[in-house]
């Protein structure tokens, strides 16, 4: 390592902010070692797709400026419904290697796109109840959706070595700060600005994921609609600024009825759950992401599921030292959840 950065660092780039963790380990567990945010201007990502390139390089390039960032490795992720595909399948029992051979075979039904056109990845769950069969987690990632991310961490000078899927980075975030409940499923959801990251963990394992393009650009853009507002000031009307004589107090209605389309996807999305497992009903939700900090969000996740909903706390068991601004940290620390997924990762790691 030239620049003296150990490690590697991990980047959770989303269309509307950046968010940069590392992490280094320490006497039984993890310390933290950096901690950036970086808001990007609106469309340079959409749908999960890099629209403008250039200028997401020049805001990634003034971020590891801006934060000090020395480690050269970063390990970055992708997510969307219309780049990732995540299914857990049922296959004949066979190993590893069998598997790795026969995958590309194996996942042309599940896959609704050229199969040449992503990068599949499988991760075997274990056998099932039927004997011969096992249970298999199948990924396939869009490979031109993995070119753009690479190639723009690469022009802004770093490293690349793992590309990771969101939900699976909320689920290594969960593993290191929560307890796992044996007989108790966990629902993690991460809603960003134009995403929802849906895990469903039993056992501490993941057995479904689900990823919807909504999310809380909903919000600023019913504030922008309603008090005919730029973006700029429609997103600190949301964060709880008074802008252009509009009070946060008047946004409440407008950010409610925003909110509630987002919970009709949620509620949506677990009674497909409910109706397609077999597994037990969802006994928590975990919420993260910037709506994790919109008022009274996880109060009515809660109310219309009827499912208790806490905010994640990504740092719960990550050791900050004193150097970091606590209160700084702990105000935004939902949206750093996928961050410190990342960063747990190790070079190596599948
Ligand atoms: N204090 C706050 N109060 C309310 N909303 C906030 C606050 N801070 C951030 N947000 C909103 O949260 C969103 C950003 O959250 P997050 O960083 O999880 O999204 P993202 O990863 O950039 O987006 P995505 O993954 O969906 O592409 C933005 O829409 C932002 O306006
Ligand atoms: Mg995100």
């Amino acid at each position: 390592m030239l620049f003296g950065g150990k490690g590697s660092i991990g980047l959770d780039i989303g269309s509307s902010y950046i968010k940069a963790v590392k992490l280094k380990e320490a006497k039984g567990g993890y310390e933290l070692e950096l901690f950036n945010v970086h808001p990007l201007p609106p469309e340079l990502i959409v749908d999960g797709s890099i629209i403008d390139s250039l200028r997401l390089v020049d805001s990634l390039k003034e971020m590891i400026t801006t934060a000090g960032i020395k480690a050269k490795n970063a390990v970055i992720s992708i997510s969307g419904h219309s780049s990732v595909i995540i299914k857990r399948i049922s296959l004949p029992e066979m190993t590893e290697e069998e598997l790795s051979e026969s995958i590309k075979f194996e996942a042309e039904q599940y896959v609704p796109f050229d199969i040449e056109d992503v990068n599949l990845d499988f991760q075997i769950i274990g056998p099932k109840d039927e004997p011969g069969q096992m249970d298999v987690i199948l990924v396939a990632v869009k490979k031109d959706i993995i070119n753009e991310y690479i190639n723009v961490v690469r022009e802004a000078g770093l490293n690349p070595i793992i590309v990771d899927i969101d939900s699976f980075a909320l689920e290594n975030m969960y593993g290191t700060n929560y307890e796992v409940e044996l007989d108790r499923n966990i629902a993690l959801l991460n809603i960003g600005a134009s995403t929802i990251n849906m895990s469903i963990l039993k056992g501490g394992i993941s057995v479904f994921t689900r990823d919807s393009s909504l999310g809380s650009n909903l919000h600023t853009e019913a504030l922008q609609r309603e008090f005919n507002l730029s973006y700029e000031n429609a997103e600190r009307l949301k964060r709880g600024e008074s802008v252009e004589n509009v009070s946060p107090e008047d946004a409440k209605g407008v950010i409610e009825s925003a909110s509630e389309e987002i919970l009709n996807e949620i509620i949506r999305s677990f009674d497909y759950y409910r109706s397609t497992t077999v597994h037990e009903d969802i006994s928590e939700v975990i919420l993260s992401g910037g709506c994790a900090l919109i008022g009274n969000f996880a109060a009515m996740i809660a109310e219309r599921s009827g499912v208790e909903t806490r905010i994640a706390d990504p740092f719960k068991n990550i050791k900050i030292p004193k150097k970091f601004d606590m209160s700084g940290i702990e105000e935004i620390a939902p949206i750093m959840a996928v961050a410190v997924g990342l960063a747990l990762r190790k070079q190596g790691d599948r």
